[in-house]
């Protein structure tokens, strides 16, 4: 018999849960395949809710073994979703014992083993697995936990009350839940905070690797320092801990005072680690230990709420990094990845808004929109009203909201209130989905500039007509000269087409339009290439200043592609003149010799029209990177040299700043140097980020056979390390031979697919090479869906997340649409399949 058809929820039909629960009182017996939980629970009628004779608990895949109700033995009726049991009329004890088995539990939601230690995934509806629960945000409550296991190390949230029994005085949601017992060892710290209270941190790894969280540490308290600094927010417990685990289906958790970590994002050593990890270890430890405010302190009051959290946690994690790491070069891998993820996802069939209005399954909406998007939301905010009244409302916010499950509503009222702005329009940014294309003309006539806008939106799924919105426009202007001629203003467009002048100039300046990506929008300007290389050369905003060499980059790709143009000239003295520019950061000269993505040009060239070939894309980027080695070598080499930094290794943002722009011009040298300066490296690197943009090189011109081996040997013990050897090999290789790659590195005995960051390093990998991935006979789509089919019985989680890499089939021709088509409903007809995998299947057939 097929299963029903899966019902969505729906935030119109949110209802309070008719019971407030005053203390949870939970028993962990960890024994295996035996384990037992036992809870107490003490609830009372909620009186924001209707009256409600009976009670619906939560509980998925558990064995109830003994229910009571203040103490007398009840016979709850069971389904799939949970228990439903008549109740007093006015509080009452609830008490239950459940047998679960996290040693089968490959989901890696709820309570599940990792390496021999237990641990715990509960955001967002995993503690249903563990025991039966109203597992809702809004439900909110203090927890005391009793860990009974013969592991060294048993942690769960709040304060130690003695070995194995934790308190949390802090009511919390059900989600936040954490709890880890296993053979740990800690890397220890200590942190004043600014009231003077000492607090005990503690990073929590496998035997062996405690050194390797000395970063994370590090990373720690200067995040708890921002925190004070910077929003005024103090860390509330005794003790903060981390454990980091191999075996993880995202980034990280934010669970009250236990933060549970996937590995990559903790673990760095010079020799294993390279500059990108310690940047993310950086902002994904300081993310978490944010959440404590923005999503513990003050949660979600449900799931269509979660940008409430994310956004802004993302958003405050952003404006820490760029404290640390400088603000230009932040902002712009930001907007690269906003565009990679989150413009890419809201131009096909997944696209949704900020805050979505239905779902079947919540762990499908953990996406770019919600946390990226929902970051620029609140940057856009932060730009109309000003810092001082984002400060304002942000005061506004812990204090009005600390201890409750918030909305939007909520959030959006305290700007209101603190800054007396209606943001009833701009609300739209969190209902309506979609990039708006904005269009702008400029006209210049007796010392007035004039600036016509559009804006358009086009329809996504469930929303055919769209309304304006309110979009901050930072311009300013560049005299002939070279000089800005006016300051940054914010324009607030608030209307489909809407005209903007500056008036007084003595000539026609080049206006630099969206500065610093004001607004998530795509920006459509006709602009001659020479006022774009003037803007590569001039513009005083930096992050114009790089886009203006992007804008270009992709102009002239197009014009390769479309018609067969050679490199423009323009482009390339222009960017030879920026990179040999000392008075700029070596790593946003880096970033200037980046070139748009095989992604970003295949849908810039569908949205021009054009069907893109991603063989012809991927040929052209190598055809102007070929030129822009032979324009530019003598600089390279020489930057190559000056780059080099000195040993021991430092992770600081200058030493990795050099080493990004010294592997940028490795890159491009060797295709001048027969890979001779890749091969030194590789042998004389004494650190990993060198020693893996060496290897990269050289797989990448078809001589990494040896280095390949070599690294094998050296790293084969190293999880971590194994999963770059892994994943560069598909990555690096060449587009017509990739689905054989990645057959045969699946084939190989250390491909453990169970595991989410081995799998991802492999079939994920097939993504950052699109030109393979989309191979024109199909092989890839075929081998690629073949392993999603395997594992969604073991974990429909990442399953459902990496079906995305079919997201866009409707750019391409006919034969590849269909080929993708029919893998999609290969994988819609598997018997069997998780709801996860099917919502997204169905949503991206569209
Ligand atoms: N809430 C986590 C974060 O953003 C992400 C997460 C979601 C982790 C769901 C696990 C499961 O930091
Ligand atoms: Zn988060």
């Amino acid at each position: 018999m097929k299963d029903a058809a899966p019902q969505p929820v729906r935030l119109s039909e949110y209802t309070p849960f008719p019971f407030v629960v005053e203390q949870v009182d939970l028993r962990f017996t960890l024994a295996g395949a035996e384990t037992r939980v036992h809870s107490k629970i003490r609830f009372a009628p909620n009186p924001a809710a209707e009256r409600a004779g009976e009670i619906f608990l939560h509980g998925k895949e558990l064995e109830l073994i003994s229910a009571r109700i203040d103490g007398a033995e009840v016979s709850p009726v069971i389904t799939a979703r949970g228990l439903t049991c008549p109740v007093p009329s006015g509080a009452f004890t609830w008490e239950a014992e459940v047998r679960i088995d996290p040693t089968t539990n490959t989901s890696l939601d709820g309570l599940y083993t990792s390496g021999g230690m237990y641990c715990t995934q509960c955001e967002a509806e995993g503690f249903r697995k563990i025991t039966f629960y109203p597992d809702r945000p809004d439900v909110m409550a203090p927890f005391r936990v009793q860990i009974d296991s013969d592991m060294p190390v048993r942690l769960s949230n709040g304060n130690m009350v003695e070995e194995g029994v934790w308190d949390d005085p802090w009511p919390k949601p059900a989600y936040l839940f954490a709890l880890v017992a296993g053979d740990l060892r800690n890397f220890p710290g200590e942190f004043k905070t600014m009231s003077g209270k000492d607090v005990e941190l503690n990073i929590w790894v496998r035997p062996g690797d405690e050194a390797r969280a000395e970063y994370a540490m590090d990373a720690l308290k200067r995040s708890m320092a921002w925190d004070e600094e910077v929003y005024g927010r103090e860390y509330d417990l005794q003790i903060f801990n981390i454990v980091a685990v191999d075996d993880f289906n995202m980034g990280a958790m934010e669970n009250k005072g236990l933060n549970i970590f996937n590995s990559k994002y903790v673990l760095a050593s010079p020799e294993t680690a390279t500059d990108t990890d310690y940047d993310f270890i950086e902002g994904i430890i300081a993310h978490e230990y944010f959440h404590n405010w923005t999503g513990n302190r003050i949660t979600c009051r449900d799931w269509f709420q979660l940008c409430l959290k994310e956004g802004l946690t993302v958003f405050r994690d952003q404006q820490f990094s760029s404290d640390m790491r400088g603000a230009a070069v932040k902002r712009i891998t930001e907007v690269m990845q906003l565009r990679a993820r989150q413009f890419r996802e809201d131009q096909g069939p997944l696209a949704h808004p900020v805050r979505p209005e239905e779902y079947i399954e919540i762990n499908n909406f953990y996406t770019a929109t919600v946390y990226e998007k929902g970051a620029e939301v609140i940057h856009m905010l932060k730009a109309l009203v000003g810092d001082e009244g984002y400060a304002k409302a942000l005061d506004l916010y812990f204090e009005r909201h600390d201890g409750d499950a918030a909305t939007i509503e909520d959030w959006l009222k305290v700007f209101e209130d603190a800054t007396g702005r209606d943001l009833s329009q701009f609300s739209r940014w969190y209902s309506q989905a979609g990039t708006p294309r904005l269009t702008v003309e400029e006209h210049f006539k007796d010392g007035t500039l004039t600036l016509d806008f559009k804006q358009e939106t086009k329809p996504t799924p469930g929303q055919a007509q769209k309304q304006p919105q309110v979009i901050p426009i930072a311009v300013g202007l560049i005299g002939p000269n070279g000089n800005e001629v006016a300051e940054t203003r914010v324009l607030e467009m608030n209307k489909s087409e809407q005209s903007f002048e500056f008036t007084g100039l003595s000539a026609m300046p080049v206006a630099s339009i969206l500065r610093n990506f004001s607004a998530p929008v795509v920006l459509d300007r006709k602009l001659d290439i020479a006022s774009r290389a003037f803007l590569l050369a001039h513009d005083t905003d930096p992050f114009n200043r790089w886009e203006a060499g992007r804008v270009l980059g992709k102009e002239v790709l197009t014009q390769m592609i479309t018609e067969g143009a050679a490199p423009a000239p323009d482009l390339l003295t222009g960017l030879s003149r920026v990179v040999a520019d000392d008075s700029l950061e070596p790593a946003y000269r880096a970033l200037m010799l980046g070139l748009p993505s095989e992604d970003d040009l295949a849908q810039t060239l569908f949205d021009s029209g054009h069907v893109p070939d991603p063989a012809a894309i991927h040929a052209a980027r190598d055809a102007l990177q070929d030129a822009m080695a032979a324009e530019m070598e003598p600089i390279l080499a020489s930057l190559y040299e000056q780059m080099e930094t000195p040993a021991p290794y430092s992770p600081d943002a200058e030493a990795a700043g050099k080493r990004s722009l010294r592997g940028a011009c490795l890159g491009l040298l060797s295709r001048r140097d027969g890979c001779a300066r890749a091969k030194a490296l590789f042998e004389a690197a004494d650190n990993m980020t060198e020693e893996l943009a060496a290897l990269a090189v050289l797989i990448r011109h078809g001589q990494g056979e040896a280095a390949v081996q070599a690294f094998y040997d050296k790293w084969r013990h190293d999880r971590l390390v194994m999963d770059k050897w892994f994943m560069l090999q598909v990555v690096q290789s060449s587009p017509e031979t990739m689905a054989e790659t990645v057959k045969s590195l699946t084939e190989h005995a250390d491909f453990d697919w169970k595991n989410p960051n081995r799998f991802r390093s492999v079939l994920g990998g097939m993504q950052a090479n699109p030109a393979g991935f989309h191979r024109a006979d199909g092989a890839a789509y075929r081998l690629y869906a073949d392993w999603l089919l395997k594992l969604d019985p073991v974990n429909p989680q990442t399953t459902a997340r990496m079906t995305t890499a079919f997201e866009t089939w409707a750019r391409y021709d006919a034969d590849r649409q269909q080929m993708m088509r029919e893998q999609l409903e290969r994988i819609a007809a598997l018997p069997g399949l998780s709801e996860n995998t099917g919502e997204m299947v169905g949503r991206i057939l569209g």
